[in-house]
């Protein structure tokens, strides 16, 4: 989390085109993979006295749509069709993929974790080039840096929550997700 703050730069048109691209790829898919996490939830009977498939579907019915934002910002910046998905971005999803068709699908979470409290610590002008502001080619990290707050409160309470062996899992799907998703905004710039 904190090697992700600290390298956040005002990105020039280009590199931002590029960095909404990934982000569409993302948020395209990001929908059904928490739906799945909590369909192997309830599938493995994981449900009593915890709220996590719960929060997987309503966190997934929350983002759902979000690609249209990043598709709407690439079309104001003249940059449709949509480019190809990079290596990392294929990587990141096809991890969070297998996780949640695996035993343990709340793994999911240890990427939610990062991503929602993430956005709420950037300022639109730290990364979105002034050209893309002037535009409102913005809409995406606008409105995630907005709804995010909530996001990531919701997903910090959800966390808190974990029972023992959860708590003693969580730090291995936290590590993973956080090196997948950091080389995954690295890559989605170049
Ligand atoms: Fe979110």
């Amino acid at each position: 989390m904190e090697r992700i703050v600290q390298q956040i730069r005002r990105l020039t048109i280009d590199e931002y085109i590029k960095y909404l691209t990934q982000q569409y790829h993302f948020a395209l898919h990001i929908e059904s993979i928490m739906r799945l996490a909590a369909e192997t939830y309830i599938k493995n009977q994981y449900t009593f006295g915890e709220d996590i498939p719960n929060f997987l579907m309503h966190h997934a019915q929350d983002e759902a749509g979000h690609h249209i934002w990043a598709y709407n910002d690439l079309n104001k910046l003249g940059a449709t069709p949509i480019g190809p998905y990079n290596l990392a971005t294929s990587e990141l999803l096809d991890k969070l993929i297998i996780v949640a068709q695996g035993s343990f699908p709340w793994g999911v979470l240890g990427l939610s974790e990062i991503v929602e409290n993430f956005a709420p610590t950037i300022e639109i002008e730290d990364i979105v080039p002034q050209e893309a502001i002037d535009i409102n080619a913005d809409t995406f990290i606008r409105r995630h840096i907005k709804v995010d707050v909530r996001h990531a409160k919701e997903i910090n309470d959800c966390i808190k929550t974990f029972s023992e062996g959860k708590k003693m899992h969580f730090p291995y799907y936290r590590q993973i997700f956080t090196q997948l998703y950091q080389t995954f905004l690295e890559n989605s710039i170049q």
